[in-house]
């Protein structure tokens, strides 16, 4: 299918802007026009802003604004065309942004207050419709271009033989075997020849990029709002390590929620950082855990001004995403430097009700899960670059400390594809999931047995000020008048209506909406729903989910405990009761109960009475919980502690 743009000409003199639509569509009808440019106009007023943000299913995607300063001493003239190319940047920063002006006098104050998101200039004087055409398209040519996945094609077009690793060989170690061959015709030939190596020198290194990897991350850069992007092929799990990694050194402070991701624990760990944990709002009624509350963090930069950086995450799993502007600008009035994990929100670049990004609220860092919610592969990240001191050697030796040396191909080639997407296409997508997740709210709500929460409804108390949003995307679903359990209604989604959920608690479902959800996807959930609330059960109460411990206190750092070889205690004691010589005893690992996977202890800290009542609690009511972090010894689960002796040999916190 061939794609179809618009360039959208805003002027307030009608007659120059219809000579201008009529004289570059005359252009492209008769030059080269692969990518289907077509200009259309529009009058510079509320109007414009409106056509920027149309974005019906039929209509082209729009790609470039060309935006008429007007004639000198014309009425409209000047500051309309600056406010409307201002509104245009805050709302679709991927736009490609042209202004027409009279002469170079009205330069400067464009660029004064239109700063540098201006991508040229044409003259009024000179209406060179064929010139201007060329380089319109050419500017959406270079957006359109892919360039480590155009490399990537070529190579495996040309069908070199195959003398290197990977041992498949282009897939011919498969092709034609009686025991693997169908493994082939499943994986498909393209990806096998496209699983390549760096012994291909056309295919750059993601480990020291300087070809097609590099111009490929310096689009992503431009797409993201970032200085630097670097794309990591094992995840935003590695993303965050490589960071942390990169900016603290032992014994360096941070302040962190102690409900991020667990890689971030693990990025304690490895960096032999001194963290100070922040507490998150927790909404009880739900289970669900919220935003740190703005005061706890503020207090916190107070009590710390040593801190050297920031970690937060936003959105959160469940969509709750933090006010960034006022937190970023305390925590860089302290000199801290601030990472946002954004694993759930690579797609708020792309439509102006997720924004602003966290790049765009003056985060130093940002790593996103491109797989998670733009069209990458699984595995497939993107790590954000502004911080205005980053040293990007010693980044890069971290960065190849924790990258494969054999990175999969086509996760790269995904990731420069799923920027592509987002720019040429991502605001009219999620601009429809949007409206698909509104549908849906209404009418999971209108079965009277499903209610779709809202803000208001997951918002911790401590937080209600705090200006956090929600990402509609993410769609909660309390489900306790259904009278089915969790686990139940899963289960039936799943086995009667082949509906796989993103997650449970014991209380709700979560349904995450993507660019990839369609109307047959969403027409289909609804009827699922609609004909299970037809069954409706009694309804249940809620369940009560054992209250997770708060944070107790840390004898050393994580990683001082963790690198000893401790002594493994049992979780219970002989009568099945929780072992009380667990008590006061500092724990070596971080043990992690999933759902909801936030760690109850972490390595370093100290094990009082209640934490271990608590896991030995959640083991006997929650038949599908994992606890991970525990050692089996003897069919008995046991913790790793520090003995008195490593203990008394470490230094104190
Ligand atoms: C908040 C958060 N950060 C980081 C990660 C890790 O991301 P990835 O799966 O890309 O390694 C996750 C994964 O679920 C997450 O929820």
């Amino acid at each position: 299918m061939n794609p179809a743009t618009h360039v959208l000409v805003i002027s307030a003199d009608e007659a120059w802007r219809q000579e201008v639509v009529q004289g570059l569509n005359h252009a492209g009808s008769r030059l080269d026009n692969p990518l289907g440019l077509m200009a259309v106009g529009c009058a510079c007023d509320a109007s414009a802003l409106e056509a920027v943000l149309a974005a019906g299913p039929m209509q082209a995607d729009l790609q470039v604004v060309l935006i008429d300063h007007g004639a000198r001493g014309a009425e409209s003239t000047g500051a309309p065309a600056v406010i409307a190319a201002q509104r245009i940047i805050d709302a679709r920063p991927e736009l490609s942004l042209y202004m027409v002006l009279e002469d170079d006098s009205d330069k400067l104050l464009v660029e004064q207050l239109a700063s540098d998101a201006i991508d040229g200039y044409f003259f009024r004087g000179e209406q060179d419709f064929n010139g201007w055409f060329r380089i319109l398209a050419a500017e959406v040519a270079g957006k359109a271009e892919t360039p480590f996945y155009d490399a990537l094609r070529e190579y495996v077009a040309q069908a070199k033989d195959s003398w290197h690793t990977p041992g498949h060989a282009g897939g011919d170690s498969f092709r034609g075997s009686p025991w693997v061959g169908d493994f082939y015709d499943f994986v498909g030939e393209q990806m096998l020849r496209a699983d390549l190596s760096v012994s291909v020198p056309m295919l750059d290194s993601l480990l020291h990029p300087t070809g097609v990897i590099a111009e490929s991350q310096k689009l992503a850069a431009k797409a993201f709002g970032a200085k630097k992007t670097y794309f990591a092929t094992n995840g935003t799990s590695t993303a965050n390590k490589v960071i942390f990694q990169t900016l603290l050194a032992p014994g360096d402070k941070l302040l962190l929620d102690r409900n991020c991701h667990k890689s971030v624990h693990h990025g304690v760990i490895l960096s032999g950082a001194m963290p100070v944990y922040l507490d998150s709002s927790v909404n009880r009624q739900y289970g669900i855990f919220g935003p740190v509350p703005k005061a706890t963090v503020q207090a916190a930069i107070e009590a710390h001004p040593d801190a050297k950086v920031l970690i937060l995450t936003s959105c959160t799993y469940d969509g709750l995403r933090y006010d960034l502007k006022p937190i970023i600008a305390m925590a860089h009035a302290a000199g801290i430097k601030v990472i946002i994990d954004e694993a759930w929100y690579g797609h708020a670049r792309f439509h102006p009700e997720l924004r602003p990004t966290a790049l765009e609220s003056g985060a130093d860092y940002a790593t996103q899960s491109t797989h998670k919610v733009l069209s990458a592969f699984s595995q497939a990240s993107m790590i954000h670059v502004n911080d205005p001191g980053f040293d990007e050697h010693l980044f890069r030796e971290n960065f190849n400390m924790h990258a494969s040396t054999s990175p999969q191909y086509n996760l790269i080639a995904s990731l420069d594809v799923a920027r592509k997407q987002a720019v040429m296409e991502g605001y009219r997508l999620l601009d429809r999931s949007l409206k698909f997740a509104h549908e849906l709210r209404e009418k999971i709500n209108a079965t009277g047995a499903f209610r779709v929460l809202e803000l208001v409804d997951l918002l911790p108390e401590e937080v209600k000020h705090d200006g956090i949003r929600l990402d509609p995307t993410k769609l909660t679903i309390d489900i306790s008048n259904s009278g089915y359990s969790a686990d139940e209604l899963r289960d039936e989604l799943i086995g009667r209506y082949n509906i796989q959920v993103e997650k449970n608690t014991h209380n709700t479902l979560t349904l995450l909406l993507t660019i990839g959800t369609t109307r047959s996807k969403v027409s289909r959930l609804f009827d699922a729903m609609l004909r299970l609330a037809k069954e409706r059960r009694a309804p249940r109460a809620y369940v009560r989910v054992p209250e997770a411990p708060r944070f107790t206190a840390l004898a050393c750092l994580p990683r001082d405990a963790f690198y000893e070889a401790g002594e493994r205690l049992a979780l219970l004691d002989e009568q099945g009761q929780p072992n009380a010589a667990l008590t006061g005893r500092v724990c070596c690992d971080q043990i992690v109960p999933y759902p909801p996977g936030i760690p109850v202890l972490v390595p370093g800290q100290v094990i009082e009475a209640n934490i271990v009542a608590y896991l030995v609690r959640l083991l006997q009511t929650q038949k599908s919980i994992d606890l991970h972090g525990l050692a089996l010894v003897d069919g008995e689960l046991h913790l790793r502690v520090l003995s008195e002796a490593e203990r008394a040999a470490l230094p104190a916190r």
